[in-house]
């Protein structure tokens, strides 16, 4: 079998337009939808990723504003540029890149943003909400995968699925999301004793280890969905998942490609969790 190749780019740009359209009709109510994404540091991979959440945001009409700051920002500095977003009528959504430097506790940070801009999902007040199967914002990458499964039509309900990675942003809220609609949820971490065993008893294998050919073809079973949230580089410089594509095609009915799988879905959630942050003020106001 070789498998089907998942298009992220394709589903992400026809997300995108309807973004726009959705962003027209709130500016002709008055409101640009905006968004402000902080980063601390030069952490050269984050800088790309804000630079490109920020350029996606203008293409599709949204205002949104890029701050970046030194390494030795301080915690108070960035807690309290934080509040003044918090106020700011023009700003809908809240982004402040992830990981920090380590002077500054991100659980604070996370937890000064007011939940209802913290269009990444991950105050712990939205991480319940989750939780308990009423999400406000669904974090943007676990949100994309399920929006994937969605428009390949894989049957999510009743299925065995196995999410490899534990981490706050992408493994426990995709497992919630999956939970939700209907899945049995093995969640492995690193600590885990044959993820082999655990993996090739599943029908969707969602990967997001940061280690590249953490699963490969010899680990799924026969027709399984694999999506791949990695995103690494190889020693010649080439972009990589975490899962062994070559192999893992072989064996699976479809997977996401890295680059142009799972990624331009993190950022197209992204600007539907800023719509959706600013049409709720809109509501609201009426
Ligand atoms: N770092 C890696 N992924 C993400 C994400 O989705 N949001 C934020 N804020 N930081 C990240």
């Amino acid at each position: 079998m070789t498998a089907r190749i998942i298009d992220g780019v394709a589903l992400a740009a026809k997300i995108r337009e309807d973004v726009a359209l959705r962003a027209a009709a709130l500016s002709a109510k008055g409101i640009q939808p905006g968004l402000a994404v902080i980063v601390v540091g030069s952490d050269p991979a984050s800088q790309v990723y804000v630079r490109n959440k920020v350029a996606a945001c203008q293409k599709a009409g949204l205002h949104s504003v890029l701050e970046s700051y030194p390494e030795t920002m301080t915690q108070e500095a960035l807690l309290d540029r934080i509040k003044t977003l918090n106020a700011d009528s023009k700003i809908h959504g809240i982004l402040v890149q992830l990981p920090l430097p380590a002077h500054i506790d991100a659980h604070l940070v996370i937890e000064t943003i007011a939940a209802a801009k913290d269009v990444d999902g991950f105050h712990i007040s939205n991480a319940g909400l989750l939780m308990t199967g009423k999400p406000l914002f669904r974090p943007c990458t676990p949100y994309g995968v399920m929006k994937m499964l969605e428009a390949e039509k894989i049957p999510v309900r009743g299925a065995v699925a196995v999410i490899v990675g534990a981490s706050n942003i992408v493994g426990k809220p995709m497992a919630m999301l999956l939970q939700s609609a209907g899945a049995t949820v093995t969640i492995c971490n690193s600590k885990t004793r044959d993820l082999a065993w655990h993996t090739r008893h599943a029908d969707i294998v969602v990967v997001a280890t940061g280690k590249p050919r953490t699963v490969n073809g010899s680990m799924l079973k026969p027709g399984a969905v694999v999506i791949d949230v990695g995103i690494n580089r190889t020693p010649e410089g080439k972009l990589c998942g975490d899962v062994d594509f070559e192999s893992a095609r072989e064996v699976a009915s479809a997977i996401t490609p890295v680059p142009g799988g799972v990624g331009p879905m993190t950022i197209a959630m992204l600007l539907v969790n800023t719509i959706e942050a600013a049409e709720r003020v809109q509501q609201a106001s009426i």
